[in-house]
């Protein structure tokens, strides 16, 4: 590759032919204030944050956009280059909302930030303010023009990356919003929930919608007993909360938390992962012996579901009929539990904590459902944990470990990994090739399917006259791109397809704790979360296969019989159909 020789602050440098100032400047360890950037996903060069000086040009230019040439001077610290992102920033926040001590991302918001390491402490431009609405109408996402900064994070990653293009910009100049068409609310278009316009929004412009004091509510009500469950992946991501490194797992300090906070019991949604897998195991097998809809493709993903709902409803029939392993949690509380400790499935509140948005859609679909009563009656985020952990005034670092309560609580490496793209499909290979040979295979880390490609393709000999086809893809474009294979006719060999609507899988779920642009430069947060899940399933966990589940295997001695039996299908298995065609 050619290389280009150029200077930076008086120092030489040479880079690859291509390279940008920004990035050129971070490899000689020089930091350049950012806003719109968002590293390989939104580099439009709008917000004006990054200028720099170029020796000899009469205009500063954008460093995010801009590639090194050869022989430049590039002056990323002058007084001209000071004064221009100082007032680039005053006019930004000239029409921002600054309530930040009430704001959600206070103390996580990058405009924030920037105004403090900039030393603005006045704003000279005041007048009208451009952004008023607040749409609070989704069951996930709440959007306020009020703090939005038409930086376009959100619009690239809702087009680029998930592939569902809800958000768009209308208007100019001053009349500029980031929207969605015809001003609808985020509830009346194709939005998928998934949330990662919230996890990629600097400030609070987009945030969760907030379930915490209905949680508050349920604890403090006699009447209630109040179960909670918690995601695979959000023990991989809560520590960084309080203060821990990424991709340090903090199971046993979420255990004793949640105690804390007043649950009733602490049990973990990777028992109903490991059901899951059961059933999902169970039905592979029948349809691929029995001539039954394939490829078969996963069901875990509520954001997924909604995208096969809304933009590819003919490919129904290939969703497995498995319920998320929260509802699966959910709908065995509320019934064997509930049955089997004398407790009235309405007077149980079951609360979920969960890396993800869309699992607030999820448990109010009436799919979701078992005779009437919902599987899971609030679904809380990782963040929204944190800020109730906090509210209490527990020291989380000071916590000591503790174990989820008994049975409900037992899980296994294969649940553990639901976590991280391609952790479904593994373990369900798992179990699979244990029942179809009748032993326990001792090779079971299936690295094929791990990792963050967008599409994995991978074939596997489960027994010696099957050898099983799978595709693994996450994130909405990735998505989108295996559905057009397969409606292409592409796919009739494959066996099993995990999809996974959020880039990485739920490690980086539209829950999670948000990660700064700056800090995404330097690192893929997929990757370091998921590093926590495979630890654990390697090192940590007794048993590595959902089937030796101990607590599985007794639930199904005592309550469910069998994998796929009527009852275990009348429960923890449901039907989808076609989202009328929104915009
Ligand atoms: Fe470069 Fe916005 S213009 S970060």
């Amino acid at each position: 590759m050619k290389e280009i020789t150029f200077k930076i602050n008086g120092q030489e440098m040479i880079v690859p032919e291509g390279t940008t100032i920004l990035e050129a400047a971070r490899m000689n360890n020089i930091d350049i204030p950012t806003l719109c950037y968002l590293k390989d996903i939104n580099e439009i060069g709008a917000c004006r944050m990054c200028l720099v000086e170029i020796a000899g040009a009469r205009a500063l230019q954008a460093a995010c956009v801009y590639p090194v040439a050869n022989g430049i001077e590039v002056l990323t610290n002058s007084p001209k280059v000071r004064e221009a992102r100082r007032v680039n920033l005053e006019l930004i926040l000239s029409n921002h909302n600054r309530e930040c001590t009430t704001c959600i991302r206070s103390e996580n918001c990058e405009l924030q930030t920037l105004a403090t390491d900039l030393g603005v402490s006045d704003i000279p431009f005041e007048g009208e303010k451009s952004g008023k609405l607040i749409d609070d109408l989704s069951t996930s996402v709440v959007r306020d023009e009020s703090k939005c900064i038409l930086c376009k994070r959100c619009v690239s990653v809702c087009r680029d990356v998930q592939s569902v293009a809800v958000l768009g910009t209308v208007g100019r100049g001053f009349t500029s919003q980031v929207q969605p068409v015809f001003n609808k609310s985020l509830a009346d278009v194709g939005c998928i929930n998934c949330g990662q316009c919230i996890i990629n929004c600097p400030v609070g412009a987009l945030k969760e919608k907030s379930d915490i004091q209905r949680v508050w509510d349920a604890i403090a009500d006699p009447s209630k007993t109040v179960i909670v469950q918690t995601a695979p992946a959000v023990r991989a991501a809560l520590g960084e909360e309080f203060g821990y490194p990424m991709g340090t797992s903090v199971t046993g300090k979420m255990a004793a938390a949640l105690r804390r906070l007043g649950f009733d019991k602490v049990f973990d949604t990777d028992f109903g992962a490991d059901v899951c897998i059961m059933e999902e195991g169970t039905e592979l097998i029948g349809r691929v012996t029995n001539g039954g809809v394939l490829p078969m493709i996963t069901s875990c993903s509520p954001g997924w579901i909604k995208f096969i709902e809304t933009y590819y409803p003919e490919a129904i029939p290939h969703l497995s009929s498995c319920k998320s392993p929260q509802n699966i949690t959910g709908a065995l509380l509320k019934n064997h539990y509930a049955q089997t400790n004398n407790i009235d499935p309405k007077d149980m509140v079951v609360v979920s904590i969960m890396p993800c948005t869309a699992k607030k859609y999820e448990v109010q679909r009436e799919e979701l459902c078992t005779d009437g009563n919902a599987d899971v009656d609030i679904s809380i985020t990782t963040r929204e944990l944190a800020r109730m952990i906090k509210e209490a005034r527990i020291l989380f670092n000071k916590l000591p470990d503790e174990d989820f309560d008994d049975y409900y609580g037992e899980s296994t490496g294969a649940a553990v990994i639901f976590g991280a793209t391609g952790g479904v499909m593994e373990a369900a290979v798992r179990t699979v090739a244990d029942v179809l040979n009748k032993k326990d295979i001792q090779e079971i880390d299936y690295q094929i399917v791990r990792g963050v490609d967008g599409i994995k393709k991978a074939s596997v000999e489960v027994t010696p006259d099957l050898t099983v086809n799978l595709v693994v893809a996450h994130g909405g474009a990735n998505i989108r791109e295996v559905m057009e294979q397969l409606k292409a006719g592409e796919l009739a060999d494959t066996h099993f397809i995990e999809l996974m609507a959020c880039p990485g899988g739920c490690v980086n779920g539209g829950g999670q704790p948000i990660v700064s642009a700056k800090d995404k430069m330097d690192i893929d947060i997929r990757t370091e979360r998921a590093k926590a899940l495979y630890d654990e399933d390697a090192n940590v966990l007794t048993y590595r296969k959902s089937h030796q589940n101990p607590s599985v295997i007794r639930l199904y001695e005592e309550y469910l019989e069998e994998p796929n039996s009527p009852k275990a299908h009348h429960i923890l298995h449901t039907k989808y159909s076609a989202k009328p065609k929104l915009v």
